[in-house]
């Protein structure tokens, strides 16, 4: 083996986490999980979303839903047909980076606003011009009724209520902190006179679980939602004697008939201490140098916003010590002051998925990424070589720490003792695009001895394209007491 490649699998080691440590992570998320239903402010935020029942797919009716969670904010209206399927007619718009750090938070939902506003022009414009008429006399029946999914952690204080409790992912705007995000909307529609209101506010997973439950077949209804994208997080099902907290919550009412709540975990705050996650150097330059130093730990390790810039680092210390993009075999690599490589977040994590696809022999499609995405000419085999080896360990181990939160929460939640089938919908980036992610995730599955291989039967997960709207609709019909519902187990 030639000296970089030992270098390559030596920087890679760093990256392991074995199985004991694995499963240490798992009784940790255990006591967390604990910790977070029976008490506010916990690192683990648990928090409850006033969501009691998941749909069965029998649901009908048009809704709207809006989605602010990422790069992207998407409008859309989703039409439930009542037979587990829905067609959905949607516009995905770029979000301003100015409105995402510096701007005000009235800037930002005024633009949000403006963007129902022409897909509701576009798309349902008779509809539309049939409400501004009757604006005068608007009844509350008129009003489109719109699921609002808002991929950050929210203190919930009831369906359509919540306060911001800390920004993620790469947004910024203080003055939001601590501020109802559906008021905000609100008025920011009511400014525009919008026929809208807004009746549900949905993180994402929970909108994933939800749209699993609706659109999968058979009786079960869906018992997790996870998010491995931008972010990282999770919704399951509690039982709500278990949720102690909840006495101590403001709250508005809420129905409690089916003694069960949907929980919304926010994982990506997992062991921000750090007494079991692991931390190498890399690791800990990127939270020095992040927007939000000692948060989000578990979800700098595992999400998309954070495991290309992880590489970036890896690569950039493997090129300037240690011979990566100069070994002999490449004299002539070459890597321009401007590459991206030099830059932090120039590293999309799609590179990562990329790189694992390549199964050619002399890793060409590895060779054209890193010129396409970092203009490095002539990468040798090795340079090659090396990138797939060290992207590899990196999305292994976020993969393996998503099993500890999946894992951890069945097991907590003693799923794994009933008879059927554990159904989890899935979304993200990284379960859509990359190539191994989810079998290296199951492979860390069977390695937890509460679960082992029986788990490869009991637990079904599946993708849950688009979930985060369609949820996010099936919420605000829940919150318009229409449908039929079903307990949430
Ligand atoms: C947010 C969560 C969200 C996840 C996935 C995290 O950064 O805190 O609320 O569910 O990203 O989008």
């Amino acid at each position: 083996m030639s000296a970089l490649l030992e270098e390559a699998t030596r920087i890679a080691a760093q990256f392991d986490y074995p199985p004991e440590q694995v499963q240490r992570a798992v009784k940790e998320y255990i006591r967390e999980i604990d910790e977070g239903l029976s008490e506010e402010g916990a690192t683990l935020s648990q928090i409850p979303t006033f969501v009691t029942s998941v749909p069965n797919g029998t649901e009908k009716g048009l809704y709207l839903a809006v989605d602010l969670g990422g790069t992207n904010f998407r409008v859309c209206s989703i039409d439930l047909h009542g037979n587990n399927t829905f067609s959905l007619t949607q516009a995905k718009i770029m979000i301003p980076r100015e409105l995402m750090t510096s701007g005000s938070s009235k800037e930002l939902f005024l633009f949000l606003a403006r963007q129902i506003e022409s897909f509701l022009r576009i798309h349902h414009n008779e509809h539309f011009e049939a409400h501004l008429r009757r604006m005068v006399e608007a009844k509350e029946e008129d009003l489109f009724d719109l699921g609002f999914t808002f991929s950050f952690p929210v203190r919930q204080l009831g369906i359509n209520k919540g306060t911001l409790i800390r920004w993620t992912k790469g947004f910024d705007i203080p003055d939001a902190v601590g501020q109802d995000v559906c008021a905000l909307l609100q008025d920011a529609i009511d400014e525009l006179n919008l026929p809208v209101r807004v009746a549900a506010l949905v993180n994402d997973t929970v909108g994933t679980l939800m749209a699993r439950s609706y659109t999968s077949p058979g009786e079960t209804g869906t018992f997790l939602g996870a998010i491995f994208g931008t972010g990282t997080n999770g919704a399951y099902v509690e039982k709500l004697d278990r949720v102690t907290k909840m006495g101590n919550i403001e709250h508005s009412d809420y129905d409690k008939s089916t003694g069960e709540m949907i929980i919304n975990a926010e994982w990506g705050s997992f062991d921000n201490h750090l007494s079991v996650l692991p931390n190498t150097k890399y690791d800990q330059q990127l939270d020095t140098d992040s927007i939000n130093p000692g948060i989000q730990m578990f979800e700098k390790r595992v999400s998309g916003m954070f495991l290309g810039e992880i590489l970036r680092l890896a690569l950039l210390d493997l090129h300037e010590s240690l011979g990566l993009f100069k070994s002999s075999t490449s004299s002539n690599a070459f890597v321009p002051k401007s590459s991206q490589i030099y830059r932090q977040w120039g590293i999309d994590t799609s590179l990562l998925s990329l790189v694992e696809a390549d199964k050619t022999k002399n890793f060409e499609q590895i060779k054209s990424a890193l010129k396409d995405h970092l203009k490095i000419e002539h990468a040798s085999d090795d340079d090659a070589k090396s990138v797939q080896i060290v992207a590899h360990a990196i999305a292994k181990r976020a993969a393996r720490l998503g099993a500890v939160a999946i894992s951890a929460i069945l097991i907590s939640t003693g799923k794994l003792q009933t008879d059927d089938v554990v159904d989890i919908g899935v979304d993200g980036s990284l379960v859509e695009y990359h190539p191994s992610f989810s079998s290296l995730l199951r492979e860390a599955l069977r390695e937890v001895p509460e679960v082992g291989a029986a788990g490869d039967k009991k637990i079904r997960i599946g993708i849950s394209k688009d979930g985060s709207g369609v949820g996010a609709a099936l919420i605000a019909l829940v919150a318009s007491k229409e449908g039929t519902q079903r307990p949430v187990s």
